[in-house]
């Protein structure tokens, strides 16, 4: 017979494992407001030029220059993400995406914040110009 502290020890383990960022997990505290939140920007190919440079001088290092996550600065334990993966990606609404790069990422993880008050100081325009442009790897490598 099994006794009542064992299951509540089972109980405790999957409590604490809920509580560990798991890698491919997004933010779970993404407010309200910016969950549902749809991008309305789109980009010329001037901005897409631009952001492309952003992305090999702020981004690659982790999610690789090609958005698939194999970055020379990649975390084993924490990885970034596989911004290619089209599944993935089309889980994530352009709010989380925008959360994430505004913040930063979930304790443990070593991605930076960009937004106003961080160190990169990129104003929420720009943010949002960067969620239009992450989009792109996924919709282009989903042939
Ligand atoms: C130091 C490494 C590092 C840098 C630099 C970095 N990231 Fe990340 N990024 C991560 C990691 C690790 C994750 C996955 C863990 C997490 O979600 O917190 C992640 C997750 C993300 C996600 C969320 C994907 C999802 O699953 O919802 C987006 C979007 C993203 N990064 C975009 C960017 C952009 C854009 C830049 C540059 C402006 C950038 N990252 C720079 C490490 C980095």
């Amino acid at each position: 017979m099994r006794s009542f502290s064992s299951s509540y020890g089972w109980a405790l383990v999957v409590v604490v494992m809920l509580a560990l960022p798991v890698a491919g997990d997004a933010r779970d505290d993404v407010p309200e407001d910016l969950l549902h939140a749809k991008n309305t920007l789109s980009l010329s190919p001037k901005r897409i030029a631009y952001f492309e440079k952003q992305f090999r001088a702020k981004c690659a290092r982790c999610h690789g220059a090609l958005g698939d996550g194999a970055g020379s600065d990649a975390e084993k334990d924490v990885p970034p993400a596989d911004l290619t993966n089209a599944s993935l990606m089309s889980q994530r609404s352009d709010g989380q995406l925008f959360y994430q790069i505004l913040v930063g990422g979930m304790p443990r993880c070593a991605m930076p914040a960009f937004g106003p008050e961080s160190d990169h100081g990129w104003p929420e325009k720009k943010i949002w110009e960067m969620v239009a442009f992450v989009r792109r790897f996924s919709e282009t490598s989903d042939e």
